[in-house]
């Protein structure tokens, strides 16, 4: 069932392959298989990137004190027919320039496909990059921008395994933010 649609989705790919490879006297096409496609034009499919829909952070007293937050995220993906699981993020998050949250999560089972948002799951131990006292003058905002980040993902999996490993950086500015401080 997923083949005919796979094949339609990374077409694109499949003919500038072929097309990069006119001078090669003879390939046959069905040499191709999606295995062979590079990790470059891997990445040209997946521009813009993954889209954080939503970001969720919990701050306390306690996790204040630690100097650390809890976050966890949705993510939608540009390639809802093509299977991504993402292996590690690492990300600065803040506003206006300025870094507020920072960290760099391994995910044993944070897998994408589909339309509908995935969730990343509890990231603990987020730093605050300005520190506890900073952070609480931006406590407010609604939207933060993703300033840096970089995703370790497959692209391909079946169920998480197997799959096309791939780094790839992303910025996103203004993502939906809902802060959550809560007093004991
Ligand atoms: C995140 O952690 C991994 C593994 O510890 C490391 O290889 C990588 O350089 C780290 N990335 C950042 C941006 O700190
Ligand atoms: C993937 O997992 C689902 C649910 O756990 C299962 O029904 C399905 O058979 C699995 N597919 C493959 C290809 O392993």
């Amino acid at each position: 069932m997923k083949i005919p649609s796979l094949t339609i989705c990374f077409l694109p790919a499949v003919l500038l392959v072929l097309g990069n490879q006119t001078h090669v006297a003879a390939a046959p096409s069905s040499d191709l298989g999606i295995g062979d496609i590079p990790a470059a034009i891997l990445n040209l499919l997946l521009s813009p990137a993954l889209q954080v829909s939503q970001l969720n952070i919990e701050m306390s007293v306690l996790t204040l004190l630690l100097n650390t937050a809890s976050l966890n995220f949705d993510v939608v993906t540009p390639v809802p027919l093509v299977e991504i699981t993402v292996d590690r993020m690492s990300a600065q998050i803040g506003t206006q320039g300025t870094p507020f949250f920072s960290f760099n999560q391994t995910f044993s089972n944070f897998v994408l496909s589909g339309l509908n948002p995935i969730n990343s799951g509890i990231v603990p131990n987020v730093e605050l990059t300005q520190g506890a006292l900073q952070t609480l003058n931006v406590i407010s905002n609604t939207r933060f921008d993703i300033l840096s980040a970089t995703y370790n993902l497959r692209v391909l999996t079946v169920n998480g395994t197997g799959g096309i490993p791939l780094s790839l950086p992303a910025a996103q500015l203004s993502v939906p933010t809902k802060l959550d401080f809560q007093c004991p």
